[in-house]
C-alpha cells in the first residue's frame, strides 16, 4: 500500500513539474490499484449456491438498513423495528438460512454474524421502548459487525 502511495506521489510530482494541469489530472485518476497480495481478507469458500444465497442475504442487509433509516427519519418507529427484527434480527434467521451456512463459516465470521443479528434484535427492543439514546449505540454495533466481518473475510 506504502509503494502505491509512494509510486503515486512520484508520478504525480515528475508530471507537476511538466504541467500543474495535468499533474492534477493524473492525481484524480490514478487512485492506488488494489493487487492480490494487499488484499489480507481470509477467503471462505461456500458451495456456490450458498455462496449466491449469502451475497443476496448481504445486498438484502443493506436495503434493510437504508429502510430502518428512512423509516426512523419519517418517524415511523414501529416498522423500523419491524425491520431490525425480522430482516436483520434473530428472527431473521431462519429465512437467511443462517443454520446452514454457519457450518461453513470460521468462527470469527461466525461471531460476527451473530453479533450483528442480536444487535439488530436489541436495536428492535430499544426503539419499542423509546430509548432512542440506546438506539443510536446499537445502530452502530449493527454496522460496526457489518464492518469487522467486511474487513476479515471474503468469498471470492
Ligand atoms: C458474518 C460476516 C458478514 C456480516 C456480519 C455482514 N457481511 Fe456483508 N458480506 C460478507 C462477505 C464475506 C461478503 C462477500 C465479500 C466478497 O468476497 O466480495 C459480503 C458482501 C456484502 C455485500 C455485497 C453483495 C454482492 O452482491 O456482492 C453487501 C451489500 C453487504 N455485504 C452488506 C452487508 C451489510 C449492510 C451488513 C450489516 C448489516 C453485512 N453485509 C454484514 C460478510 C458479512
Amino acid at each position: 500500500m506504502q509503494k502505491n502511495l509512494n509510486n503515486v506521489i512520484v508520478k504525480l510530482v515528475v508530471v507537476t513539474n511538466k504541467s500543474l494541469q495535468s499533474g492534477l489530472l493524473l492525481l484524480l485518476l490514478a487512485s492506488p490499484p488494489l493487487h492480490a497480495e494487499d488484499d489480507t481478507r481470509e477467503l471462505v469458500n461456500l458451495p456456490d449456491m450458498m455462496q449466491q444465497h449469502m451475497l443476496k442475504n448481504m445486498r438484502d442487509h443493506l436495503q434493510s438498513i437504508n429502510e430502518i433509516l428512512s423509516s426512523l427519519d419519517n418517524g415511523d418507529l414501529e416498522t423500523a423495528a419491524q425491520l431490525a427484527e425480522h430482516r436483520l434480527g434473530m428472527s431473521s434467521l431462519e429465512s437467511h438460512g443462517a443454520g446452514h451456512m454457519a457450518k461453513h463459516m470460521p468462527p470469527g465470521m461466525r461471531e460476527a454474524g451473530t453479533r450483528m443479528h442480536i444487535a439488530a434484535s436489541r436495536f428492535a427492543r430499544k426503539i419499542e421502548e423509546g430509548d432512542m439514546q440506546a438506539v443510536y449505540g446499537l445502530l452502530s454495533e449493527i454496522t460496526s459487525a457489518c464492518v469487522a466481518c467486511h474487513a476479515a473475510y471474503r468469498l471470492r
